[in-house]
């Protein structure tokens, strides 16, 4: 027996408790010691059954967590995607299947990377599977201020944008973001529609959207940018990637025929396993480099009821370390 982290019902909050150890099923499974796991955005929704590939309560009982770094029976290192089962990565043990997986070098900082990889994967792989992203062009970050966003900023600048325009509510995180390369924070506190009036100012030139809010602010923001745009027939596209201000956005007509504007998405689903497969070593080596900064806090896997039931803060990735619980002597760092 080991211990995990399991929910039996959607309305309750997962419980830590023993749950049997998994066994392999076929020759490309193997077991993993759990090393890392991140509590993502996704995560949260898996174990409240809101996530868009949640299934019903015939799904449950469920181990959430959908990636990690782990320990093969060899020694070996590795970050993996957990397979789509029922039994996911916060747990002790878990069984990957090795081709979602790849190797880690050894003394690699497991904590940092559990943290780093799925907020900037979202716009890591939109740029470089959704789009053809070239360097020097322009990007707006909406929902900048939110870990994904965060790190959108630092990627859209690590893949050579020439500017970045970050916009966000909270002041504090927004102005944090110059740091980070923001070249331009546009705040999208107070009255919405003044909001969309200031990104239609600032950021009617970019060539490129990463959008983690939807709803009314995207909705909002799309007229005012293409209209006060120099060239309405020069590219604009603008990604979908996360919708924290809403499942819907009701799209003008108008913003799609009097402008060469693209609509498109990312996410799982989008891109195939493979296409992010692709992408993990470079990713990897970029975090591994320090060139993604993230603020990750450990806890051990027995705090998971405590913490799962806190409000989230965009502010900290919240890891789950099982090694904490045993003891073990983990020294992950965390850094910023
Ligand atoms: N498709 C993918 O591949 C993928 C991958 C990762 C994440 N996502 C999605 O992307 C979204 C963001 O994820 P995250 O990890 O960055 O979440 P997060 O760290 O919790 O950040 C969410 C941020 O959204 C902002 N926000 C919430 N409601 C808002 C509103 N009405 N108007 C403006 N800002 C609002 C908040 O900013 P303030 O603090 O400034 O208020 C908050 O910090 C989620 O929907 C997530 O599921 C998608």
């Amino acid at each position: 027996m080991m211990h995990a982290v399991v929910v039996r019902s959607y309305d309750k909050g997962p419980v830590y408790e023993k749950v049997e150890e998994p066994q392999p099923q076929g020759p490309h499974e193997a077991v993993v010691e759990v090393l890392a796991a991140g509590l993502h955005h996704y995560v949260r929704a898996q174990a409240d059954g809101s996530h868009y590939t949640s299934k019903d309560s015939s799904g449950l009982p469920l181990i959430p967590g959908i990636d990690g770094v782990g320990r093969l029976a060899d020694g070996k290192m590795v970050y993996f995607v957990a397979p789509d089962t029922s039994f996911g990565t916060m747990a002790e043990k878990t069984v990957i299947d090795l081709r979602r997986s790849v190797p880690l070098p050894e003394g690699a900082d497991a904590v940092r990377i559990a943290a780093t990889m799925n907020p900037a994967m979202s716009a890591w792989v939109a740029l470089r599977r959704r789009i053809h992203f070239e360097q020097g062009q322009k990007v707006l970050v909406l929902g900048a201020t939110g870990s994904s966003g965060q790190m959108a900023v630092q990627i859209a600048k690590l893949m050579g944008a020439s500017e970045v325009i970050a916009a966000g509510r909270d002041q504090e995180r927004l102005e944090s973001l110059r740091a980070r390369g923001a070249d331009v924070l546009v705040s999208l506190a107070g009255d919405i529609g003044e909001a969309a009036a200031r990104l239609g100012e600032a950021a009617a030139e970019v060539d490129v959207v990463i959008d983690y809010l939807w709803g009314k602010p995207a909705e909002l923001a799309m007229v005012p940018m293409l209209m006060k745009r120099s060239d309405r027939s020069r590219s604009l596209t603008w990604i979908q990637i996360g919708s924290v201000a809403g499942a819907s956005a009701a799209i003008p007509s108008a913003a799609l025929r009097s402008a060469n504007f693209q609509l498109l998405g990312s996410g799982q689903g989008s891109v195939t396993a493979a296409g992010y497969l692709a992408e993990f070593p470079a990713l990897i080596e970029a975090i591994l480099d320090g060139k993604l900064q993230v603020h990750a806090v450990t806890c051990p896997l027995s705090k998971a009821e405590e913490v799962w039931s806190a409000p989230s803060s965009a502010e900290q990735r919240i890891v789950f370390v099982p090694g904490l619980d045993s003891g073990a002597n983990v020294k992950f760092i965390w850094s910023r």
